[in-house]
């Protein structure tokens, strides 16, 4: 299956553009990822290219959402991406997390306290190296506060704002390059 496929299998409109995805993609193959973190899936557009990075990588992706997310399931299974996916219906925060992670992605509630929360939980298991990618950075301004709140020296933050292309905005921030 080539990337091109997560175009074919994405809901209409989603809310995440294709050009993000893409970008959520590469950080996959860029870190080489075997741990991604995904906070926030409800129908799976983001799940997808991550998983889709993941095949080719051999990593695994866990993700949280407080919902069921019977949409994503039906997706992934249908892409039989399934064998690399861990999925925890539960609160991002609810769980002990210990393991090097190579790609963190925030895409939940996108609260200022709440964000700033799961940075400050999931982050430090970052690796140097890694990549934590937000979404909502353009529509929703706590999302950036979050940013600003958290993020000193040691990190470089690019933000990719697609406006021509509708697009909510989705930072990638790289661990260990000031
Ligand atoms: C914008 S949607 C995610 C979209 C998805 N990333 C995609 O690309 O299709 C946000 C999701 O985060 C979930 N959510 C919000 N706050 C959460 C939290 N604290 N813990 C877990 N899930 C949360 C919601 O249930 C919702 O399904």
């Amino acid at each position: 299956m080539a990337m091109s496929e997560v175009w074919d299998i994405s809901e209409p409109e989603p809310a995440i553009t294709h050009a993000e995805l893409l970008l959520l993609h590469n950080a996959v193959l860029d870190t080489t990822a075997q741990t991604v973190v995904e906070l926030g899936v409800e129908t799976g557009n983001s799940t997808l290219a991550l998983l889709m990075g993941l095949r080719y990588t051999g990593g695994y992706l866990v993700s949280y959402d407080i919902d069921p997310c019977d949409r994503a399931f039906e997706r992934v299974d249908g892409a039989r991406l399934g064998t690399r996916w861990l999925f925890r219906q539960r609160h991002s925060l609810s769980d002990r997390w210990d393991r090097p992670i190579d790609v963190l992605w925030i895409d939940s509630s996108h609260e200022f306290h709440e964000t700033r929360q799961e940075l400050r939980f999931y982050e430090p298991h970052v690796r140097t190296g890694g990549i934590i990618a937000m979404h909502d950075i353009e529509s929703v301004p706590d999302v950036e506060r979050a940013i600003g709140a958290y993020f000193d020296g040691g990190y470089r933050i690019e933000r990719h704002r697609l406006r021509g292309l509708r697009a909510n905005g989705l930072a990638l921030i790289y661990k260990g390059e000031a």
